[in-house]
């Protein structure tokens, strides 16, 4: 299929592949199932809380299809003749009363520590500020240092979280898209 160039964000990963930022597309998905059924157990435990011995279909059908009125799910693929393989992903659910959203990333063991759970993290961020949402929350394990770090970095707060003993919530205040503050936040937010 042809695709129009909906690339979020292209650059360079250390090892010289090229890496797409776009949004997820439905034909993605059996190459997401694959992507998944590598992740580490650790990986696994951070993103989803739990112990995941295999992805089933359904289960990969669930996480790529959204509902883009409330969802923004973005992908980070790496090509390899001609092929797409999602290498990370990141994305937020709006809340239903409130213009607020949750977010969740996962970057694949081989490629964290690069600066992809930051784009992606600024890319959704970005996102949700246009949409009008005025808050960003991230349900994250206490232990979970690099999501941690990256978090305090883009000036988001450490508050309690109703999801169980070990679990953190990280909130990030989001300006108005039209208002003075916005271009601070591009400033000390979205382009560190
Ligand atoms: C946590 C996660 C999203 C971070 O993404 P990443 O691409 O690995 O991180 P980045 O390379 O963008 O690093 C950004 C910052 O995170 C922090 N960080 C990243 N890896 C780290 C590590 N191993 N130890 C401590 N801090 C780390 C640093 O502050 C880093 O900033 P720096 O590069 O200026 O030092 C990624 O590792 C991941 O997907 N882990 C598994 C799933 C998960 O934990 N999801 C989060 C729950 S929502």
């Amino acid at each position: 299929m042809n695709h129009a160039d909906d690339a979020v964000d292209r650059w360079q990963a250390a090892d010289g592949s090229w890496l797409e930022m776009r949004q997820m597309r439905p034909d993605d998905e059996p190459r997401v199932k694959q992507s998944l059924n590598t992740l580490s157990a650790n990986s696994r435990r951070n993103r989803f809380f739990g112990s995941i011995a295999e992805f089933s279909d359904e289960a990969v059908h669930r996480l790529v299809s959204v509902d883009p009125q409330k969802e923004y799910l973005l992908v980070v693929v790496r090509r390899e003749d001609a092929i797409e393989i999602p290498i990370a992903g990141g994305r937020f659910v709006e809340h239903e009363k409130q213009p607020e959203c949750t977010f969740s990333l996962l970057i694949g063991d081989a490629w964290q520590g690069q600066g992809i759970g930051r784009r992606l993290l600024k890319a959704l961020l970005r996102e949700a500020s246009l949409r009008g949402l005025r808050t960003m929350r991230g349900d994250v394990l206490a232990d979970n240092r690099p999501m941690l770090s990256l978090a305090r970095s883009l000036h988001f707060a450490l508050v309690d979280s109703d999801q169980g003993d070990g679990v953190v919530q990280i909130v990030c205040d989001l300006p108005d898209a039209a208002s003075t503050s916005w271009r601070s936040f591009v400033h000390t937010v979205l382009r560190k």
